[in-house]
């Protein structure tokens, strides 16, 4: 990039702060794993941005997670240290993050934090790096965070909507349209490390799972862009993942199955869990399998939160 195209930015960003909400994102979308992403309108993670003159990352977090304030500790530090060495390190950024998706949720935390401060920067200095630039800096949280590189909840967070990441090495996201889709997300207050989850995985697959797992994808994907909610409902099944992560999640079976009877079009582990989200086609079943989630939890007796939403289309949003 050019000198004189990074002058002019931060020129243009100087004395002025921008405020973003960062959106929660569900990855793999069942039966995607590491390929599918969707994006949510609650929870929202809100981070303010400015600009400084040294080539360094302050963050200040205005929560109760105690997460790292050391740059190269924190999962929007590291994306934002890779900002500031592709502008030549002739600035650097200021940042407040308050967290509303917990940690170790499964809804995308570290993804909304990593997205949200590169997006905002972004916008600071006037857009001076695509899309795919940020998903490349905002990954490196996710290194950070859970061992390995993905961007099914990277994506979707910058680019709103359902995302299918396509490949990494190059980087090629594609935006893929939906129907309107509402989510149930219910969260029981246990943690599962995203790097934990990952490593108890099968390294190998037969081929006869593959084939059918890559059969639901290409479905899934079809029934999004064909508004088929039937065919949505019938390929959100993931014969890989699935039955070895849930183990770690409580009330997982049946949470599924009280969900599908009262309606759900499908759903699963929400990432790599603990959350289990669920999609339904109008807003009163999306309700009614609120209501079988919270049922069920509160016999678990273990400490939950449910969210009923929509599909965010537009990915991370400036608020000022
Ligand atoms: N695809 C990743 C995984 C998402 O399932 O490990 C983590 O949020």
């Amino acid at each position: 990039m050019c000198l004189n195209t990074i002058n002019e930015a931060i020129e243009a960003a100087k004395d002025t702060s921008l405020t973003i909400k960062a959106p929660g994102t569900v990855a793999n979308i069942v039966c995607g794993f590491d390929v599918l992403g969707l994006a949510l309108n609650d929870p929202c993670d809100i981070m303010t941005v400015k600009l400084i003159e040294d080539p360094v990352v302050v963050i200040h977090n205005v929560d109760d997670y105690g997460l790292p304030t050391d740059p190269l500790k924190n999962v929007a530090g590291v994306a934002l240290l890779e900002m500031i060495e592709r502008l030549e390190n002739r600035v650097g950024f200021d940042v407040t993050i308050e967290k509303k998706i917990m940690p170790g949720s499964g809804i995308g935390s570290s993804a909304a934090s990593s997205a949200g401060a590169v997006v905002a920067a972004n916008h600071l200095l006037n857009n001076i790096f695509s899309n795919d630039d940020l998903v490349q800096m905002a990954m490196l949280g996710e290194k950070l965070a859970s061992g390995v590189k993905h961007a099914d909840n990277i994506a979707p967070c910058i680019y709103g909507g359902v995302t299918l990441i396509r490949s990494i090495h190059p980087l090629d996201v594609i935006s893929v349209p939906s129907p309107p889709l509402y989510v149930t997300l219910v969260h029981p207050q246990i943690e599962v490390r995203t790097e934990d989850a990952r490593q108890i995985l099968r390294k190998q697959i037969l081929l006869k799972d593959a084939i059918r797992q890559w059969g639901n994808i290409a479905a899934l994907v079809t029934g999004f862009m064909k508004n088929d909610y039937e065919l949505i409902s019938r390929s959100l099944e993931d014969v890989l993942i699935e039955p070895i992560r849930s183990i770690l999640i409580p009330a997982f079976d049946e949470v599924k199955a009280k969900s599908l009877e009262a309606g759900a079009l499908g759903g699963g582990i929400s990432g790599s869990g603990p959350s289990i989200f669920m999609l339904s086609r109008n807003e009163a079943t999306a309700y009614a399998v609120e209501k079988k989630m919270q049922e069920i939890y509160t016999n678990t007796g273990i400490p939950f939160h449910t969210y009923v939403t929509t599909v965010n289309m537009e990915g991370v949003k400036q608020m000022n």
